[in-house]
């Protein structure tokens, strides 16, 4: 065996440590400004931002507080996913935060809105993973709200 047949195998291993240290990385949240960029092409293909457990808890908050006044798809519709894909998490999670519940903005926990942010994710067929989502300002920009990608026909 020639030098020459070890290189594929070592590309590969490069390729998937690089993965698996950039997915580490990602889910790790540093709030690292050159990370912005690997953060939004990572998110835009199938991360996980956040936990099983975090969606439980907003699905709470969603329950008691926000279904008084909403639908599901009032955070699923086309409208929605036209004004909120491509922005950050933090966006969202601010415009929740300072306008929402209608009649008390403001009057949630930090985690109590961090989680309807993780609910309205999930209600979006986004994936849980075992990082949780971290309630902090530039982490949170750097993620942006993307839909999960539809299988490809092809493979890869
Ligand atoms: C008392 C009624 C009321 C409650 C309770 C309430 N909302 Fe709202 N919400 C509204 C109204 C009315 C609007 C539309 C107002 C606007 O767009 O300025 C709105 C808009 C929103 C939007 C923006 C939708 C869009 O198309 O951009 C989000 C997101 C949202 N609410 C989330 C929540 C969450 C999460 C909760 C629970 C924590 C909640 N709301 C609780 C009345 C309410």
């Amino acid at each position: 065996m020639t030098i020459r047949n070890y290189l594929p195998s070592a590309v590969l291993a490069a390729v998937v440590a690089a993965s698996v240290f950039g997915g580490s990385r990602i889910s790790a949240q540093r709030p690292l400004a050159a990370s912005s960029l690997r953060a939004a092409v990572f998110v835009a293909d199938s991360a996980k931002l956040y936990t099983e457990a975090q969606a439980e808890e907003g699905a709470k908050v969603w329950t008691a507080t926000c279904v008084g006044c909403h639908e599901t798809k009032d955070v699923t519709s086309a409208d929605f996913k036209t004004k909120w894909v491509g922005r950050s998490l933090f966006e969202l999670y601010e415009q929740i935060r300072t306008t929402m519940p209608d009649d008390g903005p403001g009057s949630l926990t930090r985690d109590q809105y961090l989680h309807s942010v993780v609910y309205i994710l999930k209600l979006n067929g986004l994936p849980a993973g075992d990082t949780p989502l971290v309630a902090d300002s530039a982490a949170m920009s750097a993620l942006k709200f993307e839909l999960p990608a539809p299988p490809s026909p092809v493979a890869p």
